[in-house]
């Protein structure tokens, strides 16, 4: 069950704003982004890619590139966040989700840009995740961290994240947040009419 219109991802793009007010755009990975996204895993700082993967990889594993060029495979979703920088398009944040239809809930991981990190990217990344959770009808939205990432900590804390521990592996604390708008009050445009057309097309579903 899609929620999406998987022909047309470009109406899913969102325009936010940093924290000084610098526009940043959201929107689906598309093919052509192939090059810069790997160019974009690769200039983050060991220490960035290692919070992000829970490893020391230098660029993303041909698999896993190729999986997050395939929007909607599987219910799972890879958004880049970019800017305007010196006039190019360029990818200063990443976001990978997955909808868990059979738990109702989505799953995420996330990047910044190491230049672009303290701007408030990563907390408005997280409040449009809430959206996009929230139109899928998700229930609850989470995230797993290193314990020792005290800035994934500290964003989730005051994103309104509780946090547990995680069920399997001791070294990762797991944010997670209880989802509970209904789809007319879902304070992204495109995330309320998609939540809105799902709603019409299986009115029993709940919120
Ligand atoms: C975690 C991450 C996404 C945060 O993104 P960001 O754009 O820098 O976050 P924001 O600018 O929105 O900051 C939000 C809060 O995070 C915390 N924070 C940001 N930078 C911090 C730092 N250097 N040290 C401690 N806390 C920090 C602060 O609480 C901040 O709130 P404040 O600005 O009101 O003080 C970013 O640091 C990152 O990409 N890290 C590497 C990858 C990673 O750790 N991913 C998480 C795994 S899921």
């Amino acid at each position: 069950m899609s929620t999406l219109r998987l022909d047309d991802l470009k109406q899913y793009s969102d325009s936010l704003r940093t924290r000084h007010g610098e526009p940043l755009t959201l929107r689906f990975v598309e093919p052509r982004d192939t090059e810069e996204l790997q160019h974009y895993f690769r200039s983050l700082s060991t220490r960035s890619r290692y919070n992000r993967f829970f490893g020391a990889i230098s660029e993303l594993p041909k698999g896993l590139l190729h999986d997050f060029l395939q929007i909607g495979d599987r219910e799972r979703f890879s958004v880049v966040a970019t800017m305007m920088v010196d006039g190019f398009e360029t990818i200063v944040g990443e976001v990978r989700y997955a909808f868990h239809a059979e738990t109702s809930t989505v799953e995420f991981g996330l990047s910044v840009d190491d230049r672009w990190q303290g701007h408030g990217i990563g907390s408005a990344l997280l409040k449009n995740l809430e959206c996009r959770a929230a139109a899928f009808g998700a229930e609850h939205l989470y995230g797993d961290t290193l314990r020792s990432n005290e800035t994934m900590i500290s964003l989730a804390g005051k994103s309104g994240f509780a946090f547990i521990n995680h069920p399997d592996d001791w070294k990762l604390v797991r944010f997670d947040k209880q989802i509970a708008t209904a789809p007319k009050e879902i304070p992204c445009a495109s995330w309320r009419l998609a939540a809105l057309s799902r709603q019409a097309a299986s009115p029993s579903a709940s919120a």
